[in-house]
């Protein structure tokens, strides 16, 4: 990681910020946020997006990969698109002043409430995901005397999660509509139907954390196909297709990611080759990215506590945070690396189970992995844990969230505020 780098004194740095200071400035746990580089990737999708579609095509950023005010302001001068998936994430987005008409609103179960917020507020496009949320939106949008732009959730029946990823008949998954059951082409036909709302497009996601390009080529190729069949069935030909996000991004040495700017190029390939063999016009393309775009882009800092080494088993370094900022190791078993910010330069030949400081014995942020040799009070940083951290951390055991500092040429800023034991309690009767 070109972002991480070691100072005279042993210590890390991070986006050119050294971390100690950071900790001993803003307290721990703390969420750091390199700015530099969220920049520099929304750049370079932007950038390949314009080349690949001749400028017909917006990368939306997935904010449930992380989300607070700051990003949607940074995301809004990249001239990104927003990703949201519920109303709590459109408020944040609508509070930092993000242009409603670049939002596009997710959700498999989206309330009323949301669905009357979103209309209200303008959301570019609803990207509806069941008959029930199809009626519902077109009734609202009457009453309101207002209007909708939408884009059908397809499942493309690609499963790029398995060893190897798979094309089944119809995969279980509680998202969209199904192709092979006629589903989808029924809803086509609904959503042409209705008299609120206006369907410019349809909209697909194979999943997250993907190595291979191969899948997302095949998502490519199916959704032109049932854009063709819609032309061939119906006469409608539909001007715009979100090809949903999921590239892998790397959390410790054996991932190895594709560079996006490749998925990017082999897609549009595909794309292109699509639409001159079905006799389509290039649609309006939109990838969503999350974890690509601020995953690697952010680590977290903390204090190590008691060291407790077990004979002939493990030893425990404990943090002063653990599941309640970063529950990805206790849901999917998630590698991360870590280091020892003040120790940066020696050499990592400790091995330990990093403990979280909460009551559940599973309340650990990685088992059996290198670090420095350390004492209570040192600075451990863990990395890649800007996405899917700060958005899913929670407040068991009464445990306050930690700050989000972000870090731009160097200098840091609070863009989160720790929450404090007032903030606890402040909706309690
Ligand atoms: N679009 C849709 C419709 C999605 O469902 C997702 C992620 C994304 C875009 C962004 O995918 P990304 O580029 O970040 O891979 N909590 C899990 C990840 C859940 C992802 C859910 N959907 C984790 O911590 O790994």
């Amino acid at each position: 990681n070109e972002d991480l780098k070691i100072n005279q004194e042993g210590h890390l740095l991070f986006g050119g910020a050294d971390t100690v200071a950071l900790a001993k400035q803003y307290g721990t746990p703390l969420y750091v946020m390199n700015e530099n580089r969220i920049r520099k990737i929304c750049n370079m999708y932007k950038q390949s997006i314009e080349k690949c579609y001749h400028g017909n095509g917006l990368p939306l950023f997935a904010s449930k990969a992380f989300c607070c005010k700051e990003i949607c302001r940074i995301m809004n001068d990249e001239g990104m698109g927003l990703d949201v998936v519920s109303g709590g994430e459109l408020y944040t987005a609508m509070q930092a002043g993000f242009p409603p008409e670049r939002i596009q609103f997710h959700g498999n179960n989206k309330t009323t409430e949301e669905m009357k917020y979103a209309l209200t507020c303008g959301v570019g496009h609803f990207v509806v995901d069941n008959l029930t949320e199809l009626h519902t939106l077109d009734n609202l949008a009457g009453c309101m005397h207002g209007h909708a732009n939408i884009l059908l959730r397809i499942k493309p029946g690609i499963d790029a999660h398995t060893h190897k990823f798979i094309r089944t008949g119809q995969i279980d998954s509680k998202f969209g509509f199904a192709l092979e059951t006629g589903e989808a082409m029924a809803a086509v036909k609904e959503a042409l139907q209705a008299k609120n709302v206006t369907l410019t497009g349809l909209h697909c996601h194979i999943g997250s954390q993907i190595f291979e390009i191969q899948p997302f080529l095949l998502a490519a190729k199916v959704m032109l196909t049932f854009i063709r069949d819609i032309k061939a069935e119906t006469g409608a030909e539909l001007q715009e297709l979100n090809l949903g996000g999921g590239f892998g991004i790397k959390y410790t040495e054996q991932d190895q990611p594709v560079p996006y700017d490749q998925y990017m190029e082999q897609v549009s390939k595909t794309v292109h080759s699509c639409c001159s063999e079905y006799n389509l016009a290039l649609p309006k393309i939109y990838i969503e990215p999350g974890r690509s775009i601020v995953g690697e882009s952010g680590l977290t800092l903390y204090t190590i506590g008691a060291v407790k080494s077990i004979p002939n088993t493990r030893t425990y370094v404990s943090v002063d945070g653990g599941m309640t900022d970063n529950p990805r190791y206790i849901l999917y078993q998630s590698t991360y690396e870590a280091i020892v910010a003040n120790k940066a330069e020696k050499p990592r030949d400790y091995t330990v189970t990093i403990a979280g400081r909460c009551c559940e014995s599973g309340d650990l942020i990685q088992e059996h992995t290198p670090i420095q040799k350390c004492a209570p009070g040192d600075i451990l940083a863990v990395l890649s844990t800007g996405a899917y951290n700060y958005s899913m951390a929670s407040n068991y055991n009464r445990v306050p969230r930690p700050a989000v500092v972000f870090v731009k040429d160097g200098s840091p800023r609070v863009a989160v505020r720790r929450e404090s034991y007032a903030d606890l309690v402040q909706n309690d009767l």
